[in-house]
């Protein structure tokens, strides 16, 4: 092989390699970015978020960021509680209790992923048919529960690890 050609060979490895990283997604492609960073660096992106909910009106929401991802933060009505109550697991998709979503003696807040788990983009606030959020990517309609109800996300929001560090503190992750 002349030089040239291992040149060329090494050019179309070098672009099959980085087409081939970007095609895997976001998700391992930022886990070695923050492998790289310093400790003190990596450690901060990896922290802990704690949010201060005591400016959240009853029927609001908020969006924190945490780990580079949006959180959702809602603060239920106790209307809002009951309808996602009232709704039968065999309507469901992805089957799982209100409860079962929320810290038991808070059920008021709701705090979850701001993800769609169809593909990813961050689903509209007090949008959709079921009076909860919607993904105008391609229509996926989520309930006040988070839960999916209609469109092509297969999944319920993802909750994450979270716990109140006082009655005005939400501490995520
Ligand atoms: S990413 Fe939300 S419906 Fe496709």
């Amino acid at each position: 092989m002349s030089k040239e050609e291992k040149k060329v060979n090494r050019r179309d490895f070098l672009f099959t390699a980085s087409y081939t990283v970007g095609a895997v997604g976001v998700g391992a492609v930022i886990w070695p970015m923050i492998d790289q960073m310093n400790p003190d660096k990596a450690q901060q992106a990896l922290a802990t978020t704690e949010v201060d909910i005591s400016n959240i009106e009853p029927g609001k929401s908020i969006t924190v960021l945490w780990r580079g991802k949006p959180v959702f933060l809602k603060r239920r009505t106790s209307e809002e509680i009951a309808e996602a109550r009232a709704v039968k697991l065999d309507d469901l998709p992805d089957p799982q209790k209100d409860e079962d979503r929320v810290k038991e003696g808070k059920d008021e807040w709701l705090v979850m992923l701001g993800v769609c788990t169809h593909l990813g983009c961050v689903p509209l606030k007090d949008k959709g048919d079921f009076n909860g959020w919607f993904c105008p990517c391609h229509g996926s309609h989520y309930d006040v529960s988070g839960r999916i109800r209609k469109g092509p996300a297969p999944t319920n929001m993802e909750i994450p690890k979270f716990e109140f560090v006082d009655s005005n503190t939400i501490k995520i992750g």
